[in-house]
């Protein structure tokens, strides 16, 4: 059966693990110059439906650095934007690639495709989820601190794509996740019963802060949402990662975002590039987190 990494939970504990042990000697033998031509002669074809710079970057580098081809393919461009039937598009660009990586405004969409695709589709954002991006957090707080098992990390601003997959993350790899939104602002109450062992809401960001391990926040508008960035500015100006709530984790907390973020609204200057702020190494995980995810699923 073709493998497809749609959501973090489409595999079990021990592939994310392994695929994340994989990305860490992937990087060291990429920094000390090895060549690594397992994917020679692969194309993976990369559907963007919305802008990128590290998704794209990184994918299509990662492609090159083992060997194989990335095919960028804007959904501006291609008949899949004009109208011609998600179906018919799965058939035919997965009869020509080996695998196909999806950002899409819609999450069903990937699902639709996935069904009619003859080759693994990989989820590079959707609007539920993001779990190309938790490989790569999970792998920069392995690096850093260890083993995440056992952790508290908080979850400050929208219950976001990126939150849905925090949640995920936390039954995977055991750790709790405290969430702060502002009201109205939750996780999808379908995340929020699915993982409700592994998480604690919260309205106040200082709290849900209180002695944690990890602190993470995202974009108070995601991409798609700009027409209501005024209404959000207002309701989430009380959930800024800032050194006062910096203070209240752990005084060794590492502290990740995405990216792009915005310096001002959902954290502080100081905070994201300050001692504590993991971003940068974060960002370059991308690359060898999904190298390791191309060889898993075309391995
Ligand atoms: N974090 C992330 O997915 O970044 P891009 O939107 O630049 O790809
Ligand atoms: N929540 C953000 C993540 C961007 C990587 C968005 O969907 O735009």
């Amino acid at each position: 059966m073709t493998k497809h990494f749609i959501n973090l939970d489409d595999l079990s504990t021990n592939d994310l693990q392994k695929i994340i042990d994989q990305a860490i000697t992937l990087k060291k033998q990429h920094k000390a110059g090895e060549i690594n031509n397992s994917l020679k002669n692969k194309t993976l074809a990369m559907l963007f439906d919305k802008s990128s710079t590290r998704t794209r970057v990184s994918f299509e580098a990662g492609m090159a650095q083992l060997g194989g081809h990335a095919l960028f393919l804007s959904n501006k461009d291609i008949q899949l934007g004009r109208g011609e039937p998600i179906t018919d598009s799965a058939i035919v660009i997965s009869s020509m690639v080996d695998a196909i990586m999806m950002r899409v405004s819609f999450h069903d969409d990937i699902n639709t495709f996935a069904q009619h695709s003859s080759v693994p589709i990989i989820n590079a954002l959707s609007d539920e989820s993001h779990p190309c991006q938790l490989l790569a957090d999970m792998m920069t707080y392995q690096e850093h601190s260890g083993s995440i098992k056992g952790k508290t990390v908080a979850w400050i601003g929208d219950g976001n794509n990126m939150c849905h997959t925090y949640m995920q993350a936390a039954k995977a790899f055991n750790f709790t996740l405290n969430i702060a939104t502002p009201e109205g602002y939750e996780p999808d109450q379908n995340f929020i019963n699915q993982y409700a062992d592994y998480i604690n809401l919260h309205t106040n960001a200082k709290t849900a802060c209180e002695g944690v391990d990890l602190v993470v926040t995202d974009v108070w508008a995601s991409m798609g949402q700009e027409v209501e960035q005024k209404r959000r500015k207002l309701a989430f100006k009380d959930f800024q990662v800032n050194t006062e709530l910096m203070n209240n984790a752990k005084p060794e907390a590492a502290f990740m975002h995405c990216l792009p973020a915005h310096r001002g609204e959902e954290v502080s200057a100081n905070v994201i590039d300050g001692k504590q702020s993991l971003v940068w190494n974060e960002a370059e995980n991308r690359l060898h987190a999904q190298k390791a995810l191309l060889l898993y699923l075309l391995s």
